[in-house]
């Protein structure tokens, strides 16, 4: 595996790498990130994973200081999972001054769920994305569902801004409880770590009751609420949405997704179920 920290070595690969798939990450890298790597070869002749951690989607006081960097462990996982090349860019190569144009979702999209308890964050998830998509240039770009929003947001950019890039969501990965692995799940306690997977479990009941016949979405949302604060938990929001643009679905819609994030201890998780 090559590895690129500035954009002009990137960019000298590009014309004689066929149909590229770029997968974008902030490193500390699991088995969810390596499911992308796998999928991406599936998609094209090379593969290139970014590892950037985007101070610009971190609020002031969110963990953008203290978020994992495990860059030779990370390096490792890549070269043994077949990736092409790495694009690992120092704030200065992505941020030579600091950033005066935005990609502004529209609030409809980003100021819901995760965008409410986090507002700006996808401003600055739209916008790394953006710039890496313009630095790389892929032909096809490979997002989480675990991150469900987000997938969303980079979809839409897509379309709405013409971008001739293909968009491929990848299954969440999970470990063998119902945990979607996630970087943050290394900030959980031994004690916390057996707790986390009630997020998934009543995801997956409140999948299962809507599955049978319950449609009273409200209802089911505070049920999930009440479970986890029962459990110490500190939940952000749990929302039934439409799958297709995450608003408030009626009680005849189908495609719909439960989403959750919640505080267990100091460490905030997220997850979603497609229904
Ligand atoms: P990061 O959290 O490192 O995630 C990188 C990619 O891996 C995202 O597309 C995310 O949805 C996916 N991913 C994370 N956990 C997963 C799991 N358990 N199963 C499947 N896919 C998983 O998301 C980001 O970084 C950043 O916001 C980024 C898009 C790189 C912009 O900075």
């Amino acid at each position: 595996m090559l590895i690129h920290d500035t954009i002009a070595s990137l960019r000298a690969v590009r014309s004689k790498a066929g149909r590229v798939a770029l997968i974008p990450t902030m490193g500390n890298l699991h088995d969810g990130h390596i499911a992308l790597m796998k999928q991406a070869r599936q998609h094209a002749d090379t593969v290139i994973a970014t590892i950037f951690v985007n101070r610009l989607q971190f609020r002031p006081g969110e963990d953008f200081e203290k978020y994992p960097r495990t860059f030779q462990a990370d390096c490792d996982r890549l070269t043994a999972a077949g990736v092409d090349h790495l694009f690992a860019p120092t704030e200065g190569e992505m941020y030579p001054q600091p950033q005066g144009y935005h990609v502004h979702p529209p609030a409809a999209q980003s100021d819901i769920l995760d965008g409410e308890f986090r507002p700006g964050h996808f401003v600055g998830v739209a916008t790394v994305v953006m710039k890496l998509f313009q630095i790389a240039q892929p032909d096809v770009a490979l997002f989480g569902k675990k991150d469900f929003q987000q997938l969303m947001i980079i979809r839409n950019m897509v379309n709405e801004l013409n971008l001739p890039i293909e968009i491929v969501a990848g299954e969440t990965i999970r470990a063998a409880d119902g945990l979607a692995l996630s970087s943050r799940n290394g900030y959980l306690t031994v004690g916390e770590r057996k707790e986390a997977p009630k997020l998934f479990e009543t995801l997956t009941k409140t999948a299962e009751k809507i599955h049978s016949g319950n449609r009273d979405f409200p209802q089911l949302e505070r049920d999930c609420i009440d479970f986890l604060q029962a459990r110490n938990w500190v939940p952000d929001y749990v929302a039934i949405r439409k799958k297709s643009d995450l608003q408030l679905p009626t009680a005849h819609d189908a495609g719909l997704v439960v989403l959750a994030a919640a505080r267990l201890g100091s460490t905030r998780l997220i997850d979603n179920l497609e229904v």
